[in-house]
């Protein structure tokens, strides 16, 4: 009791007394099925564990399928697929990419076969495929100088982009940044009959330094220069908005930020903003940088990491490209949230 003239008529914390009330008002909710597990996949009869990225493996064909089943009964519905490409098949025209027979089609191929209901989303940028590191076709000028091509990037794009439709996947996410790519994949896919594969833009993708461990992951660091020209200024959140203009006007069918955590205040302006579907990809410094802070003993790593990804969610992310997807969906069967 306080003394009389300080009667509190407004007493929040009434909503907080139990965890039964708790659950009934909480605004935002976390589950599996708001979860995509980015996956790496190689050439070769063994999966191999990833230095840079602790928990996560680098699959073969048959490794994928047995995870896919994993995740299916964790109740993980969704993937996104990416190449690792050995140095011997890179090349400064990317062929490797629209490879038919290349690992990412024929992954595609073998989890629609295994696992017909895992949504098969796809990495389409050059990156992995090209010499010399970048998202699209560099052209190399006097004086060490480079320059990334847009247009003849974009045609490119196009060809990986038909090569994965062709293979089956459901989603395919361009995350190279070129100017004017979803409109003109969308073209492409609706002229060969791909009309019902659905485009995931990466609307607004920072030139982040918390890629690096996923570079590393995939050995696709750019060889020289940076991705200052493609990827947006951190300092940047109108120009997102902008983005995101374009892509609904080319037809995108879902729209993403990344990196997800630094950048919330970027979805949850772009959440006002547009009707569709916004993913936010929690990037692998993000991952890294919770799995190091636990490994040291100074984070409980369930809690910081479920806490990280509901204020994911909670910012208007309607899903989650996570490498702790297989984490949280076990720790989330213990815990409602
Ligand atoms: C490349 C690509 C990158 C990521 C996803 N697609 C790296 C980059 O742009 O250099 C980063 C993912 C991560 O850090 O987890 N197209």
């Amino acid at each position: 009791m306080l003394p009389g003239m300080y009667h509190l008529p407004v007493r929040p914390r009434r909503n907080r007394k139990s965890e039964g009330i708790r659950g009934l008002i909480r605004e935002t909710s976390l589950s599996a099925s708001h979860l995509v597990y980015p996956v790496f996949v190689q050439e070769g009869d063994e999966d191999t564990p990833i230095d840079s990225l602790p928990g996560c493996m680098r699959w073969c064909l048959h490794g994928m399928i047995d995870e896919a089943r994993r995740l299916e009964d964790l109740g993980i519905r969704a993937i996104d697929l990416f190449a690792v490409v050995p140095e011997g098949k890179k090349s400064s025209a990317a062929e490797e990419a629209w490879n038919p027979e290349g690992i990412v089609p024929r992954t595609i191929r073998a989890l629609k076969e295994a696992v017909p209901e895992m949504v098969i989303m796809t990495d389409v940028a050059l990156d992995p495929f090209n010499s010399d590191g970048h998202d699209g076709i560099v052209r190399h000028s006097s004086h060490g100088k480079c320059e990334i091509l847009n247009d003849e990037s974009v045609e490119v794009l196009c060809r990986q982009a038909l090569c994965h439709a062709e293979a089956g996947a459901d989603i395919i996410s361009p995350s190279d940044m070129m100017d004017g790519r979803i409109g003109i994949i969308r073209g492409q896919l609706d002229a060969a009959g791909f009309d019902r594969v659905s485009l995931l833009s990466y609307t607004a993708k920072y030139a982040s330094a918390l890629y690096g461990p996923f570079r590393g992951a995939l050995e696709s660091a750019p060889k020289f220069g940076d991705k200052k020209t493609y990827q947006m200024d951190p300092g940047n959140a109108r120009e997102a908005l902008r983005e995101a203009e374009l892509d609904v006007a080319e037809g995108a069918d879902m729209l993403m930020v990344k990196p997800a955590t630094f950048y919330l205040d970027v979805l949850a302006a772009m959440r006002v903003r547009t009707h569709l579907p916004i993913a936010a990809y929690h990037v692998s410094g993000e991952y890294l940088m919770l799995k190091a802070a636990a490994a040291s003993g100074w984070l409980d790593e369930k809690s910081a990491a479920l806490e990280a990804l509901l204020s994911i969610r909670r910012a208007g992310a309607d899903m989650i490209l996570t490498y702790y997807a297989p984490e949280a969906a076990r720790w989330l069967r213990e815990e409602e949230i």
